[in-house]
């Protein structure tokens, strides 16, 4: 498949703090392709840069052949956007914002009905064209921005956490229609999220920590990378038993609210083993197969999930910076 984004080398630097530190990576052309990272990990930073909204400190890349710094305008009108946070009129209906983007980006007047019809139908909201979009559901949002950033037939859609914010059947919803998008000929999927279930899905993900991708693959291959099963016990003394796994297999544990978790290469045969000579009683088992959060504990020491959670607490608590 052909390269549609090209990246080398891209910098975004505020003040004496690097919030993206020289990245480099390829999108194919027709791709769901994924950034997953903490919150704070630069995502929305390199979408933003990508997508002409901020420009990059240094470093080199190209959408849909043009430069993104060179060739603002052939960028812009090369994609979509649908930004973290929702940019949709809400006194507006449906249609009006629609009608909007349409002048915004040049639709051709005699083509504007016919491509709203065709949008609000990839997202089922044909019904709801003539509603004032302040009452539509969370949800219904989305789709209803999804449906705007595809007026202009982009061909390569951005979407930064298109489902923050969602329940989780909303969230399974929104991504059938992504999946659906994707089957429309041409059209790239860029994504960034943090939660592993929708990097699954990607054809392949960047992980970025800390303003750096850490690692780049299938998501399959990510979890192969990390190799063995994960086994996760609970005994009656987890302190010792801590050490003694440490010191006996030589490898790596880490507790976490009462469970000891470690890499072991095949794992069922290892299980067996290890429950038969163990001499601390264990109180529980469970053995399963590498996650995407473990790709990214293994590569950082630290969980995603954690981090975001605190994150989202601390900010619930107002004591959020
Ligand atoms: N305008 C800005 N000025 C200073 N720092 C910023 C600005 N925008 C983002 N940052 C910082 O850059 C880092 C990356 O932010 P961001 O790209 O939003 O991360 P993500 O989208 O992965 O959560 C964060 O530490 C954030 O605080
Ligand atoms: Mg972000």
């Amino acid at each position: 498949m052909p390269t549609i984004v090209e990246v080398k080398n891209l910098k975004k630097r505020y003040k004496d703090f690097e919030a993206v530190k020289g990245v480099s990576f390829d999108v194919e052309q027709g791709e769901i392709f994924g950034f997953l990272g903490p919150n704070g990990a630069g995502k929305s930073t390199t979408i933003n840069m990508l997508s002409t909204i901020i420009k990059p400190s240094s470093g080199t890349a190209t959408i849909n052949g043009y430069d993104i710094v060179q060739k603002r305008n052939k960028v812009r009108s090369s994609i979509g956007l649908i930004f973290q946070a929702s940019t949709l009129d809400e006194k507006l209906t449906a249609n009006e914002n629609l009608m909007l983007h349409c002048k915004f980006y040049g639709v051709a007047k005699k083509l504007r009905e016919e491509r709203i019809q065709e949008v609000l139908q990839i997202v089922d909201l044909t019904d709801k064209r003539y509603n004032i979009v302040e009452t539509f559901s969370g949800g219904m949002k989305r789709r209803l921005e999804i449906a705007r950033g595809l007026l202009h037939y982009p061909r390569v859609l951005f979407l930064d956490e298109p489902t923050v914010g969602l329940d989780p059947q909303t969230r399974a919803h929104i991504w059938d229609y992504i999946l659906k998008l994707k089957e429309k000929a041409g059209i790239t999927i860029f994504l960034t999220t943090h939660y592993m279930d929708e990097a699954e899905i990607c054809d392949r993900v960047a992980v970025m920590d800390h303003g750096a991708l850490i690692a780049l693959d299938k998501p399959v291959q990510l979890k192969k990378n990390v190799g063995g099963d994960i086994l996760e016990i609970a005994t009656e003394d987890n302190v010792t038993a801590k050490s003694r796994i440490e010191e006996t297999y030589q490898t790596e544990v880490l507790e976490k609210e009462g469970i000891l978790t470690f890499q072991v290469e095949r794992g069922d045969e290892f299980l067996v083993q290890f429950v038969k000579e163990f001499e601390i009683p264990i109180t529980s088992v469970n053995l399963r197969r590498p996650t995407l959060n473990d790709v990214f504990l293994n590569l950082t020491g630290r969980e995603i999930r954690e981090e975001t959670v605190s994150q989202k607490d601390r900010m619930k608590q107002g004591r959020g910076h």
